[in-house]
């Protein structure tokens, strides 16, 4: 038996119908960009999400860098995140002409250790960009309430997170602005790339519009130089058509993922922890072991694909050499990156398949 990683086909079989009809009525249209599919995907993603305001952008990476560049966030300023997480939260601070700061990750939710957010704050600090990594929202309140003492903006990456809640409310708008990834791969995934940004503050809202469409305030009237950050009709109406079926899909793989720790509550391994603030949606299921490189090598040969997120922490990446960090600068954040292994994870995942791979893990262990 073979376990992919993801499986996109087994989720289209689901679903074709609606979205073949989906993407033939933005043909019709001939909507291709912004339009009446957009502005109906936005006002449902920000319904689902409880924000004010949702834009729809090209990517998650756009979401950011747009975010970054509205809350007035550019060169000589410096923006704290982790160093556990997808380059693209550090490119769009580097790209916004910012610099970013690591503070380090805790053990048991591998998202930013809140009590080591105040050391890394100067006087060119200006915001704080917290990872909801893997799925699992970061503690906000504590990053709120240290970044309203500092007079610092808060900036979620909610590009793994889709509907994760912290304390029964959901991700994206806790803080001023949140943003969201719709690759492929995402929970909720578009047919190539998209993102959302998400912002309860109007007069932002409307800010991020106009730099996400080349600055351009009305017709031919450009404000200023802004970027060409627009999501397309069709990812907009293949989105709408997937959103009705997220919280089903996060359900299953809620379910998916109780499962897997069951299964291997007796198996020397650490499986991930729910934090109590937390609605985790498991984009992705890490486990962590001192072995991950050797049990990764047998789960391959056994017919199950595996991921790695992120296997070299960000500050010891070739495109941080200037940063000028050594092995040991951020010791739990390199202790994720040699020890986590990415289970295969989505909703149609089968109990047969689920079984494959843990049968696949007891062998090694
Ligand atoms: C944590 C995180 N931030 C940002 C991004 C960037 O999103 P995109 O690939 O849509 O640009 C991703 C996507 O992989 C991500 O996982």
């Amino acid at each position: 038996m073979n376990v992919p990683f993801v499986d996109l086909k087994a989720q289209l079989s689901q679903i074709r119908d609606e979205i073949n009809l989906a993407i033939q009525e933005v043909i019709d249209k001939c909507s291709f960009v912004g339009g009446p599919h957009l502005k109906v995907f936005e006002d449902k993603f920000a319904a689902f999400c409880e924000a004010k305001h949702a834009i729809g952008v090209s990517s998650g990476t756009a979401a950011l860098h747009v975010s970054l560049v509205a809350c007035d966030i550019g060169p000589g300023d410096e923006v704290i995140t982790v160093p556990n997480t997808f380059i693209a939260t550090t490119e769009a601070i580097t790209l916004s002409g910012a610099s970013p700061v690591f503070v380090d990750v805790d053990l048991e939710s591998y998202n930013i250790d809140v009590s080591k957010i105040e050391g890394a704050i100067t006087p060119r600090t200006k915001a704080i960009m917290p990872v909801h990594l893997y799925g699992q929202p970061a503690d906000m309140d504590p990053i709120l309430e240290i970044a309203s003492r500092h007079g610092l903006t808060v900036i979620e990456d909610a590009c793994q997170a889709h509907g994760a809640e912290y304390k029964g409310r959901k991700v994206g708008a806790l803080g001023r602005v949140g943003c969201i990834s719709f690759y492929p791969g995402k929970n909720l995934g578009a047919y190539g790339d998209g993102g959302m940004v998400l912002t309860n503050d109007s007069q932002l809202a409307d800010k991020i519009r106009i730099l996400c469409n080349h600055g351009q305030a009305e017709k031919n009237k450009h404000t200023r130089e802004g970027f060409n950050y627009r999501l397309d009709g069709i990812q907009a109406a293949v989105l709408t058509v997937k959103l009705r079926h997220l919280e089903d899909w996060t359900r299953r793989r809620r379910n998916n993922a109780q499962r897997y720790s069951e299964l291997l509550q007796d198996v020397d391994i650490i499986t991930p922890i729910e934090k109590k603030f937390a609605k985790h949606v498991f984009h992705l299921y890490i486990i962590r072991l001192k072995d991950r490189d050797a049990l990764a090598e047998h789960l391959q040969a056994h017919g199950v694909a595996v991921g790695f997120h992120y296997p070299i922490a960000l500050h010891l990446q070739e495109a941080y050499a200037h940063l000028g960090f050594q092995p040991g600068a951020f010791p739990v954040a390199e202790q994720c990156a040699a020890q986590v292994l990415s289970l295969p994870m989505f909703a149609e995942l089968s109990e047969e398949q689920i079984q494959h791979v843990i049968q696949g893990i007891k062998k090694f262990v």
